[in-house]
């Protein structure tokens, strides 16, 4: 029976997938797996206990991911549960950023208690009035987990797509609808679109790639969307473009003081993943993750171990190591079993930066001594046996 204990309040959807081998705990001190959403975990004292963390949602700066790598605590998140949430809003942004339909709305509430409104509303509306998104196209840069269902889902409203990725996945190309054209070079998204939306993840490399330059080369009267991070865009550079007319509208998902009220800009108070569903999504995929850690020993959509996935177990033993990436650890590992006399059936071993990880299947189960053994080895921070 394994324990888990939940930091912040979880969905009951994705509590609802522990099967009877689980139990909840009030103590993170007894459990073995961890649930958190926002709570912070940076000063928490981690259990002797724990074994992994699951972050139900994308960001993990509220978790220490090399103390815990370094006590063999694997953490999890759950890219892309909130995707269609996500895409659903840019949907709407596209839409809103088409004719001015809060401005309409504004106009509405502004006249509620005038007896005509709706005579003088036959009159209003040329002021709100607008294009729509159907044959226009669209460019979207980033096809990940809310780029390729952006970019499908625009497909289907009529759009013409281009996708702009050079890393794209072969999972996320898998998904594509065919009718969206993968362009080689940003620039054709600049050059062609009337709609642009950005979908790639903010680091060094793509902060700010929205800026002047690439302003310059897009459209007159482009309409660009932001439901990634503020800062890949430089929003000076943009509220410029929108004052000069070359950018007809910017709506972005992050208040901030240089967009938040400005014209032009339409501002969502960050509720791309601001759904039921995505945080049932959430809540299931960290508790599919940490079943499949605790049970099999497997590692999917880990932030501080790599990937590692060598099935259900169907061997009488399954023994995992958590340790540093260093040199000559398997070696080091295979000798131990075989001077105990334990044959290995099967075996993997990842690394992710610092970290490694491996995964042993034998024919016997492990006993204390081989384990004991294990634990000795330099550079070993944890050894589980997972049958
Ligand atoms: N508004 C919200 O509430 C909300 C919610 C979730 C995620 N996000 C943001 O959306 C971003 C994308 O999320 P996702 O789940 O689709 O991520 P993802 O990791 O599935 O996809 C990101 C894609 O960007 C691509 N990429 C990286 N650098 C690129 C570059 N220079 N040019 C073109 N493509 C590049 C990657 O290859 C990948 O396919 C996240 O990084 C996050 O910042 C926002």
């Amino acid at each position: 029976m394994y324990q888990y204990h939940c930091l912040n309040p979880i969905s009951e959807i994705g509590l609802s997938r522990f099967t009877e081998n689980y139990q909840k705990t009030d103590s993170a001190e007894n459990a073995e797996g961890v649930l958190v959403r926002s709570a912070s975990m940076h000063e928490m004292e981690l259990p002797e206990k724990l074994l992994a963390v699951a972050r139900a949602g994308a960001g993990v700066n509220n978790i220490p991911l090399d103390k815990c790598a370094e006590k063999g605590i694997v953490v999890f998140n759950t890219p892309g549960a909130n995707a269609n949430g996500v895409k659903e809003l840019v949907i709407a942004g596209m839409l809103l950023a088409s004719r001015d339909v809060i401005g309409g709305i504004d106009w509405v509430k502004a006249n509620a208690d005038v007896e005509t409104v709706g005579k003088d509303a036959e009159k209003a509306k040329k002021n709100f009035a607008g294009t729509e998104i159907y044959g226009k196209k669209l460019g979207i840069i980033g096809l990940g987990a809310i780029g390729v269902r952006v970019a499908n889902a625009a497909v289907a409203l009529g759009m013409e797509v281009y996708g702009y990725d050079p890393y794209l996945s072969v999972e996320a190309a898998l998904k594509l609808t065919r009718e969206v054209k993968h362009v080689k070079n940003v620039d054709d998204i600049y050059t062609d679109c009337d709609y642009i939306t950005v979908h790639v993840p903010l680091m060094d490399a793509t902060k700010g790639m929205i800026n002047a330059e690439a302003i310059e080369k897009m459209k007159q009267g482009v309409i660009v969307l932001n439901f990634a991070r503020d800062l890949l865009v430089n929003e000076s550079d943009m509220i410029a473009a929108l004052a000069s007319g070359k950018v007809r509208k910017y709506v972005s998902d992050f208040a901030n003081p240089t967009t938040a009220g400005k014209d032009g800009c339409i501002v969502i108070p960050h509720l791309g993943a601001s759904t039921e569903e995505s945080e049932d999504n959430c809540a299931m995929m960290a508790v599919d993750e940490l079943m499949d850690y605790l049970e099999n020993g497997n590692i999917r959509n880990s932030v501080n171990y790599p990937t590692c996935d060598m099935g259900v177990c169907s061997n009488v033993g399954r023994v995992a190591i958590l340790h540093k990436n260093i040199a000559n650890m398997i070696t080091q590992f295979s000798a131990a079993f075989g001077e105990e006399g334990i044959n290995i059936s099967d075996m993997t071993n990842k690394s992710r930066g610092d970290y490694a990880y491996t995964m042993m299947d034998i024919a016997a189960s492990a006993d204390d001594k081989i384990i004991e053994r294990l634990n000795s080895i330099d550079g070993v921070f944890r050894v589980r046996v997972v049958k």
